[in-house]
């Protein structure tokens, strides 16, 4: 809430009530910074991450395992374990890798695997969320459209304080997590795949850990972004898999209508 000030002739607005604005409040004489300071750094850290608004509520407690069948078993793992025991193991790698990044940013990156409407997207969102919430920087992009917005600088018609090709592409390479959404669902030119392969390759030398999120299965991920890129993927991502026996959009879609019908 926007509040007014008034002083010395001049009105201003303030949004903390707290602090009007100043940062600090004093305790017993002493200047101690207001906690706005701090929802101020954490609406910027989400604000700079882009994570689309319909994925900000995904969370590990809100996970839901009953869209993984425990009567379909997964034959390529040869040991066939149930959709439901796949999910269950790559929910665990999340919360895993939150707190092994939370002791050491520089630790190894995990890659969602599977279909349609698997829940890949939603358990990397988990992860980004979670980590943004204790003030860790993540930048969530959806690859074909970065790939599009890095195209998009060369335009002759963008204005001068539009971002630049280095300033994406530097981004991307920095940011202490990158979440790689749609991996793959890009298309390929030798373009796009460089682009890819650099950034990855920046990030693999740096140790700064990706998620990344593709339809293409470990084995085929090389016929599709290359030897270079894919071999450098595998080595800073663990694979893990999501498998469902129905699109979980199409299976929310049927308990909405189902809602509305009653
Ligand atoms: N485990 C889950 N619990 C609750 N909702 C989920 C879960 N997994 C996915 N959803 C919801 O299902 C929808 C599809 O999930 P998501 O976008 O993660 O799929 P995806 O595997 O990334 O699909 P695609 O390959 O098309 O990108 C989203 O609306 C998401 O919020
Ligand atoms: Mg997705
Ligand atoms: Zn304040």
């Amino acid at each position: 809430m926007r509040l007014e000030r008034r002083g010395r002739g001049r009105e201003y607005s303030v949004t903390c009530r707290l602090c009007g604005d100043r940062g600090f409040i004093l305790r017993d004489e002493v200047a101690v910074s207001c906690k706005c300071l701090k929802e101020k750094a954490l609406a910027k850290l989400l604000k700079d991450s882009r994570l689309p608004q319909s994925f900000l509520k995904c969370s590990l407690e809100n996970f839901s395992f009953k869209y993984y069948a425990r009567n379909c078993t997964d034959m390529e793992t040869g040991i066939g374990i149930s959709y439901y025991e796949i999910a269950q193991i790559a929910f665990k790698a999340a919360g895993g890798f939150i707190s092994n990044f939370l002791k050491d940013p520089h630790t190894d990156g995990l890659l969602f695997t599977g279909q349609v409407g698997s829940g890949k997207t939603y358990l990397a969102c988990c992860i980004a969320n979670a980590l943004l919430k204790k003030g860790q920087g993540v930048l969530f992009a959806v690859v074909p459209d970065l790939l599009d917005e890095i195209r998009s600088t060369f335009d002759p018609g963008r204005a001068s304080d539009d971002p630049t090709e280095f300033d994406l592409v530097d981004r991307a390479r920095q940011a202490p997590l990158l979440v790689l959404d749609d991996l793959g669902a890009h298309n390929y030119t030798d373009w796009t795949r460089n682009k890819v392969y650099s950034i990855i390759n920046y990030r693999l030398n740096h140790r700064l850990p990706v998620i990344a999120t593709t339809n293409i299965n470990p084995e085929n991920l090389e016929g599709y972004l290359g030897e270079r890129t894919t071999s450098r993927l595998l080595e800073m991502c663990r694979p893990y898999r999501l498998l469902v026996d129905m699109d979980i959009r199409a299976v929310q879609r049927k308990e909405r209508d189902s809602r509305l019908i009653r």
